[in-house]
Parts: structure tokens; sequence; C-alpha cells
């Protein structure tokens, strides 16, 4: 089976871009191969969250992605923090990492840009321990949107180097999975950039938002006066909207739609109308199934200890390679 790996961090509510860029792809891949999916809680620290905070989002983390569908007897599922090895091999992949290439890295530039005032070394390594948590396992794919590409290539890299440097073909070179040869970007509600946690929570969609919640967001979406001539090119915050539709409602209705775009006669207000029921019942499950796990902390902690056993046994495997093709083995 081939080895996956994938991580979300523990910094909020997930949304519908966690949904459909990550989690939703999980679920697929849980039955054939050997997946390996983590709550980033380390990633989540360059924020310095509370620490009373931090226990529950990292719940809510596990109890959103097991509503959603993902079996942790199929998978392992766990906290990075659980795992030490990830931290040992982030040390030795931080001396093959150069301070030129890590400062050109966007989300890094953008960070310098949003939060002058904390411009932490965490920051500038963020990549390298995410090449960590991937190489860890030798994963050869990792399921994740495509904010996240860039960071794939530079795990690539550094699997490359630490390979040529030590001779060894200890890492693959781990690819991004596509479903449908496609990675998602879901678009924020009000048409700028990607959904987020933080950024704009009106126009982000929670999977433990209620039905009005989600109705009222989906109404204030960002639109415009329609198409102006047959078959127009659509601007990104539609075709967001369309994507959402594609993946809540019947496809006959997103046909129509579409349809009704291409003749320009779209009504906007109905469409949105039809998505926010749509989505509403997509929401729906998920939110109520996430917040009945989250009661029971016996079980999620549970999930995260046996998921960390898994994980850990992957894991002392490579390090206690890594650490002989370094030449540490002294005795
Ligand atoms: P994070 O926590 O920001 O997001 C988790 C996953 O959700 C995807 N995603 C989106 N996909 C499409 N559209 C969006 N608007 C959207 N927003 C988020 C992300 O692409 C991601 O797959 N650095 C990672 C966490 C991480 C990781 C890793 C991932 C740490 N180590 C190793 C893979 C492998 C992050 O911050 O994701």
């Amino acid at each position: 089976k081939e080895i996956v790996v994938s991580g979300i961090r523990s910094t909020g509510y997930l949304h519908l871009g966690n949904y459909f860029g990550a989690i939703q792809n999980y679920v697929r891949m849980q039955e054939e191969h050997n997946c390996y999916f983590f709550v980033a809680d380390y990633h989540s620290l360059t924020t310095h969250p509370k620490p009373e905070d931090l226990k529950q989002n990292v719940y809510r983390v596990v109890a959103e992605n097991v509503a959603s569908g993902l079996d942790p007897e199929k998978v392992a599922l766990y906290a990075q923090s659980d795992i030490p090895e990830i931290p040992e091999l982030y040390l030795m992949l931080n001396m093959l990492a150069y301070m030129g290439e890590l400062e050109k890295v966007p989300t890094f530039k953008e960070k310098v840009r949003m939060q002058p005032d904390n411009v932490n070394a965490g920051l500038l390594t963020y990549p390298v321990l995410m090449a960590a948590d991937i190489l860890i396992h030798k994963a050869v794919k990792v399921p994740v949107g495509k904010d996240q590409e860039q960071h794939l290539e530079m795990a690539r890299n550094f699997a490359h180097r630490f390979n040529t440097r030590y001779g060894t073909d200890l890492f693959p070179e781990p690819q991004v999975y596509r479903f449908n040869n496609d990675t998602v970007k879901i678009m924020s509600l009000d048409g700028n950039g990607k959904m987020s946690k933080s950024e704009n929570v009106n126009a982000t969609i929670y999977l433990s938002d209620d039905d009005d919640t989600i109705r009222k967001k989906i109404m204030k979406a960002k639109t415009d006066q329609g198409p102006t001539e047959p078959n127009m090119e659509m601007p990104d915050y539609i075709r967001n909207l369309f994507v959402l539709m594609d993946v809540s409602s019947a496809p006959e209705t997103t046909a129509t739609f579409k349809a009704a775009y291409n003749n320009c006669n779209i009504r906007y207000g109905d469409m949105k109308k039809q998505l926010a029921e749509d989505m509403a019942a997509f929401v729906r499950p998920i939110r109520e199934r996430a917040a009945e796990l989250q009661k029971d902390e016996a079980a999620i902690k549970k999930i995260l200890k046996e998921g960390a056993e898994k994980a850990r046994a992957s894991s002392a495997t490579t390090i206690a390679e890594a650490r002989k093709l370094i030449g540490i083995n002294y005795y």
C-alpha cells in the first residue's frame, strides 16, 4: 500500500476549504492506502495560542475529521507533538535548508506582511517541519489543497538533498495527491483570496456553522450583475459558487444553473438560495456528529493515543536509518 501523510493545523474551526481541499480526499484514500493523518499542533504554535485553548482545538480537529468520515481504525490519526521523531528529523533537515530559499516562500512573505511584530524562526522554518512530517513516514502522496503545493515542492527538495548528501534513497519525493487531476482552492465568499480559518469569518463557512448561519453567509456571497454575453468566462467568485454547488447539490440542479449562466439569464439570488439549502444539508450531519464526539473526551483521547502508537512505530524506523546515514551511531 502506498504511504500517505497529511496534516491540519489546530488553529480554529475547520471550514469548507479544509473539507474539500483535504479531508474529503483523506476519506477517499483511507481504504486503499496506508494513511497517516495528524493534527499539526506544533505548526499552530507560530501564533502563540493560549495553553488552555490548545487542547480543545486539537480535540475539535480530531472530532471534525472523524465526523467527516475518517475512520481511526483504518488510518493513524494523531497529534504531531506525540511523535518526538518529527522534531528530530526537522532538526536534521534544517541543516539542509537555506535561509535564502526559506525567505522566498510566498506564505512566509505573506506572514511578514501580515504580522510584522511576530516574524519568529518557526515561521521561517515552517516548510522544513512540514517536510519532516511527511518524510518521517516516507510518504509518497500528500492530499492537500492548492495553497500547500509550494510547500510540497520544498519537501521534495529536502528529500532529494538528504538522499544526495548521504548517498541513499531513504526518502521518496512526495507528490501532491490530485483527485480527478485537480487540486482544490475554495475561495472566501467575499471573493478575497482563499477561504481561511481566521480571515473573514462572515465569508467562511465552518463545519460547525448551523443551518441559518450557513444560509446567511451564502446569501451574502459576492456576485455581480450577471454575464453580459453567452458562455462568458466566469469571474472566480462565481466559479467558486459553482464549485460549492458541484459538491453539495444534485448534478441536475448545478447543470440547470450553469445553463442559465451560459444563456445570460441566471438569477444569482435563486442560485444562492438553492446552494444555501444544499450546503446546510451537507454540513448538518458533520456538525452534529462532531458535536456529539467532542463531548466524549475519552473516545478522542483513545483515538489520539492509538494513532500515536501507529505513527511512532513508523517514525522510529525512519529516524534510526537517518541517524545511521548521518553518522550518529557512536556505540
Ligand atoms: P491548514 O491547516 O492551513 O489547512 C489544512 C488543509 O486544508 C487545505 N485548505 C484548503 N484547500 C482548499 N481551499 C482552501 N481555501 C483551503 N484552506 C485550507 C490545506 O491545503 C490543507 O491541506 N501546513 C499545513 C499543515 C501541515 C501539513 C503537513 C499538510 C503541516 N504539516 C504535512 C500536509 C503534510 C497547513 O497549514 O494546513
